[in-house]
This record gives structure tokens, sequence and C-alpha cells, in this order.
């Protein structure tokens, strides 16, 4: 049964199954020329012969196709494209990013499930990733359209011990960590535009929302949500000239997969950084990727627009945009607009 054909639309693999079936999959993808009887499966993962069938029909629950044939064994046919942790450890190359994934098939916002967990204690790093939301969330209270299996929508629980002003740096790590993995896994060339869009020619491509809950001198935990237009093929009317997806840029279709895996990565190589104190380092890298630092700009601030050009960052992330005038006008939050695509 395919997946999206699950009732209710949820499904949520609990950790303890998560590793057992991890097992069993590396076992089967280790000889997927043969088929592997029963009895040397529940040899290698020391279980009973039920046991092995009850974890392969929650495999086939949600997608893989696991082939069965009496007194010769079985063999793994295809795995589902979905984010599945299974899928997503398989080949991650990190020590606390991503450790522990928490996947539902649809939930409401991925950065309001992680702030409950976070507040349950989930450890830092937990990833919490899932294939459509109902109420996806942006910046400044707008929506983020979550199709569903087409875009990737995650987010990450960080509780980085430094003092509340630190905490943009991680919206930066986060673009940074988008654009590299971009680059990395697709050969494209994106860049940001301040303080978060991730944009290919002109169009966003993905988009960060950074939430936290601290007090004045302590971060309690950092919610990074990240969504990633990848096979989306249409938008909305209005934003066709805004936003663009990985498929569209490459036409065709692409495995969400590899590029969770090295998302994931590049974004603990950059939380590490700054957290044994260069945050400069990310500051320097964040320039180096802006496709808005020396650009004409106008800023959207809420009550009004600013024109100028963003001429540099403050040390807390703001942008500085200088006015016809020659004076600098430092900006906390807004909506930039190039004049000149990116
Ligand atoms: C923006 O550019 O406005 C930010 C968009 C952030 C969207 C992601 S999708 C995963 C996570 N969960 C949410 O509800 N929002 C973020």
């Amino acid at each position: 049964m395919p997946i999206t054909k699950l009732p209710g639309k949820k499904f949520t693999l609990t950790k303890s199954n998560t590793s057992i079936n991890a097992r069993i999959l590396d076992v089967l993808r280790s000889k997927s020329h043969t088929y592997i009887s029963g009895e040397e499966l529940s040899r290698e993962l020391k279980m009973s012969r039920t046991a092995v069938w009850k974890h392969i029909n929650a495999l086939r629950y949600v997608g893989y196709r696991i082939e069965a044939i009496t007194s010769v064994g079985y063999k793994l046919v295809s795995s589902p494209s979905l984010l599945l942790p299974l899928e997503i450890k398989n080949g991650l190359h990190t020590e606390c990013i991503g450790q522990n994934i928490h996947w539902e098939y649809e939930s409401d916002s991925t950065n309001t499930l992680a702030l409950h967990l976070a507040e349950k204690n989930a450890s830092e790093g937990t990833v919490v990733v899932s294939e459509s939301q109902k109420h996806g969330r942006g910046r400044m209270g707008r929506d983020w359209i979550s199709q569903p299996e087409a875009g990737i929508y995650l987010s990450v629980i960080l509780r980085p011990n430094f003092v509340p002003m630190k905490a943009p740096c991680l919206t930066f790590i986060s673009a940074i960590a988008l654009v590299e993995s971009l680059d990395r896994v697709f050969g494209l060339k994106a860049r940001i535009k301040w303080p978060n869009d991730v944009m290919i020619g002109g169009k966003k491509v993905a988009g960060i929302l950074t939430e936290l809950r601290a007090e004045m001198e302590r971060i309690h935990h950092v919610i990074i949500g990240i969504g990633i237009n990848v096979n989306n093929t249409r938008f909305p009317r209005a934003l066709n000239n805004h936003v663009t997806s990985l498929t569209l840029e490459l036409n065709q279709k692409v495995s969400r997969l590899a590029l969770v895996r090295a998302l994931l990565e590049s974004l603990e190589k950059w939380y590490f950084v700054t957290l044994r104190d260069h945050p400069e380092r990310t500051f320097e890298r964040w320039r180096e990727l802006s496709g808005t630092l020396g650009r004409h700009v106008e800023v959207n601030v809420g009550n009004g627009i600013v024109k100028g050009i963003a001429s540099r960052l403050g040390p807390s992330g703001s942008l500085y945009v200088q006015l016809d005038s020659g004076e600098e006008q430092e900006i906390l939050a807004g909506d930039v607009t190039m004049i000149e695509k990116v």
C-alpha cells in the first residue's frame, strides 16, 4: 500500500523499532543480489523468525518493497522515497545533529513539534522531519506551502551554551549549510538574501525560521526550521516570479535524501565552528555567500521602505543600508528586495 494511502496519513516509527529495522535493512542490502532465508535473518539479528516477519511487515507498511518466497527467503526490491530516519541515517556522518530523528508523515508544523519535543527534553541535535505540514510557518507570520513529499520540511533542536544575543549566528549557519549542500549535491550555485532566504537566479528556493526559548542570560533551546522547495513543479500564481524549486532548476526530479544528509553534515560543521568561539568565521562565510551585500536594495521594515546599498552586517546579524545621503541605517528585521537580480 503506498504510504499516502495510510489511514490518517500519520505514521510514527518508534525509536526501538528504528534500530532493529535499520539492522534488517543492512542485512538485506548487504546481500541485495540474492534472497536471505528467514532462518539466516533470525540468526544474524538474534530474534525469532516470527519477530523478523513482524519487522518485515512494518517495513513494507512504510513503503519498502520486500519480496518473500516460501522456503527461499526475503529480498529487498526497492526503498521508499520518504525521509525516514532509517534512510537519513544510512550514510550520515555527524556526531550530534540527526543522531536522533523524529519522523511523521504529516505534522502541523515541524517547528511547533520540535518546540514541544524540546520542552520535553529532547536531546540536542534532534531532527524533526515530516513529509507534509498542515500549517507550515514562515517568517513574519506567513504560511509555508508544504506539498506532501515534494519539499523538505525539517527542524533541528539546538541547545547552544551562549548568550541569546549570539542566536542570529544560528540563522546564518543554516543559510550557509543550505548553500553549501546545494552546491555539494547538485552543483547549484545558490546565494543568501539577508537575513536567511536562499536564492537561485533571483528566486527563493529555501527559507529558514529560527525560534528560541531563552532568558536574558541563557538560551534554553533554539529551533532551526528549514523548508526547501525540491520537487515542486507548481506554485500559487502570485508566487511564480519569486520562487523556484530544485526540480525546476535542474529539469529533473531529484532525491531529497542526499540533500538532507549533506545539509545536516554542513549544519553541524558550522555549528561546531560557531560554538568553538569562531563566530567571525561564520560571518565571513556568510558574507562570501551573500547575494545581498554591495547591492541596491529596498527593505520593507513594516512601517516603511528603506532604499540604498546593503553595506555590511552588524555584530548581531543586523543589516546596514547606506542611504543616498551617505548615512547608514541599521535594520534589525525586514524583507529585502534586490534591485538587481542575485
Ligand atoms: C521563511 O522563509 O519564511 C521561513 C520558512 C521556514 C519553513 C520551514 S518548513 C519546516 C519548518 N516548520 C515550519 O513550520 N516552518 C519551517
